[in-house]
């Protein structure tokens, strides 16, 4: 079986079950400041888990593509990856965990052919926000698994949620395969990773983690469950890491040929952050030096440092794009429509990154010549975080370039200061989740349709080619990222401003109303409709001012909103602009 076979069996069996095959989304979060991209499948969703209804129904199933960077410096292990398919089927308070659960073992056992003896199985221990999940194991034993293929863990491994700091999470039941039939008797999944893959989690999402940090019950018991793709591939087909499937060999033998001094681990940072990038360059996103846009610097510099370790000369990473193309495209075809872009982009990065290296050079000479004058035999750990850092020198290289001086690096220091880096990356992020998704007051209510009339006024101001790449809600502000080839002019955000304050003062209604996706396309509505086929979705209208392909909640009245107001244009990347912009209360709105 290959991938494109296994994305289609799920699909198909999930179907059968009464899923509605649902699109998957764009990698950049539509209206959710919480997270740069998107994680999981269930991320999309939030708002059916929370309780609205969804147009296609209350069983779903799709593949999601998805990008995690926490675990960027694990890559390179036979099974972490930044960019991976993520499988799903969702219950929105339908089906339990029995249904859920059965079915995972039936399609992994009979559809999939995984031998049932290899498979272990972890469920949630219980504490005090809520149970030992006894339910989950019941039905394992049921299915015949023995007890000592179950194993009880807690919070920390088997609980799954909210995306950011709110929201839907629950207790889950996990499924690893083992990889090492013949080791050691009486091993668990957690006690070796390397061993027992998993490819499996049934996420039983009843709760709603509040801002105190306390569990209240959802509205509904949904289901959420995530297959990874790559993974169950590779332990589908027998491959010794995901590296050696039919996803990654191409690349990587790609790459192999153009490298002098080919090494494994290298080969795979390689191919793993092309493929990421890759992807999200096709969102049409541009290499820079914040949110998305420095994620896509950060995995193109470290393929290219990889690649120079291993005496690969001149650009190369455009060469690899292609062959990401060519294995992705008929799942992803907006890899095919951004080729253009990707392989330029990659170009332009490459060149940036050479200049930047022989700086880090320089940087490096300079280090070791402070060293030695001050009779130090030791690369400080600060030096070798700012090389990794500014200039993407992985911190082996650092360690190993000392070493060719006769130095050794502190790489504990590194450590410390890595972590220090992260531990202010995370307060950042958790300063930007505040008043996230699922925070729906009233204001950002009024924001998410400001956003809207926004993006309808730039695009009767700036031309059709205006295009929604990201927007970001707080309760302060909405934050609005699109595509325009040049500096908005100050008479042109005038005009914006003042088209979006007239369709305030016209009071329109806005209303929804569900159809198929080629219908809203026929009637011109805009959304993203990329790789998106049949679905049923919703279409709101702001009078006669706005049409778009949209989950809600919007305000009813546009007179609800006050004076708009733009606090900032600028532009984030190669032909990608920003604005902010707030509501002010005015009499009509507050009152
Ligand atoms: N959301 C869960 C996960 O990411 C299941 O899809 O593992």
């Amino acid at each position: 079986m290959d991938a494109y076979a296994l994305r289609r069996v799920y699909l198909e069996f999930f179907q059968e079950r009464g899923h509605a095959v649902i699109g998957g989304a764009s990698l950049i979060p539509e209206h959710d400041p919480s997270v740069l991209f998107t994680t999981a499948g269930m991320h999309p969703l939030v708002p059916f888990l929370l309780g609205e209804p969804h147009p296609a129904g209350r069983r779903l199933t799709n593949y999601q593509k998805c990008v995690r960077t926490d675990d960027i410096l694990e890559v390179g292990d036979r099974v972490h990856l930044t960019f991976f398919e993520m499988l799903g089927n969702w219950s929105l308070g339908d089906y339990w965990k029995d249904e859920a659960i059965r079915w995972s073992y039936e399609f992994l056992t009979e559809r999939l052919g995984f031998d049932a003896e290899r498979l272990h199985v972890t469920c949630f221990a219980g504490d005090a926000d809520a149970p030992r999940d006894d339910e989950a194991a019941m039905v394992w034993r049921d299915l015949g698994i023995p007890e000592a293929r179950i194993t009880f863990v807690p919070k920390k491994d088997n609980w799954w949620g909210p995306v950011g700091a709110l929201g839907p999470c629950g207790p889950d039941t996990e499924m690893f395969y083992d990889m090492q039939p013949d080791g050691p008797i009486g091993e668990t999944p957690a006690a070796n990773q390397e061993r027992f893959w998993e490819v499996w989690n049934d996420v039983f999402m009843e709760f709603d983690k509040q801002p105190d940090g306390s569990y209240i019950p959802l509205r509904q018991r949904n289901v959420d469950t995530g297959m990874g793709l790559e993974r169950t591939l590779a332990a589908l087909t027998g491959a010794s890491s995901v590296f050696d499937t039919e996803l990654f060999a191409p690349i990587i033998e790609r790459a192999q040929s153009l490298a002098r001094a080919a090494d494994p681990y290298a080969l795979r940072v390689v191919a793993d952050h092309t493929r990421a990038a890759t992807f999200i360059l096709a969102e049409g996103i541009s290499p820079g030096n914040l949110d998305q846009p420095y994620v896509a610097r950060r995995l193109i510099r470290r393929a290219v440092r990889y690649g120079r370790e291993m005496g690969i000369r001149g650009h190369f990473l455009g060469e690899l794009a292609e062959v990401v193309v060519q294995i992705m495209g008929d799942a992803y075809p907006e890899l095919m429509e951004h080729r253009d872009h990707i392989v330029s982009a990659l170009h332009e990065e490459e060149t940036r990154f050479q200049r930047t290296l022989d700086r880090g050079e320089r940087e490096f000479i300079k280090a070791v010549t402070q060293a030695r004058a001050a009779d130090q035999n030791e690369l400080p750990g600060a030096m070798v975080f700012r090389l990794y850092d500014t200039y993407g020198y992985p911190p082996e290289l650092t360690e190993e370039m000392a070493r060719r001086e006769g130095l050794s690096a502190d790489m504990e220091g590194y450590r410390r200061a890595f972590a220090e880096h992260q531990e202010r990356s995370r307060r950042g992020a958790a300063a930007r989740f505040k008043g996230g998704l699922v925070e729906r007051s009233p204001q950002t209510t009024r924001l998410h349709t400001a956003t809207y009339l926004l993006q309808a006024a730039l695009r009767r101001v700036l031309g059709d080619h205006v295009e929604q790449r990201g927007s970001n809600i707080t309760v302060e502000r909405l934050r609005f990222d699109f595509t325009h080839p040049t500096r908005v002019t100050p008479e042109e955000l005038q005009a914006v401003e003042a088209l979006v304050n007239e369709q305030i003062a016209r009071d329109l209604p806005v209303t929804w109303r569900e159809m198929t996706l080629e219908e809203a396309r026929e009637a011109g509505a805009i959304g993203l409709f990329e790789g998106r086929y049949g679905e049923v979705v919703r279409v709101y209208a702001v009078g006669d001012f706005s049409l778009e392909v949209c989950g809600g909640p919007h305000v009813e009245h546009t007179g609800a909103l006050g004076r708009f107001r733009i606090i900032k244009e600028e532009g984030i990347g190669a032909g990608l602009r920003r604005i902010r912009a707030t509501l002010e209360d005015t009499e009509e709105s507050s009152g």
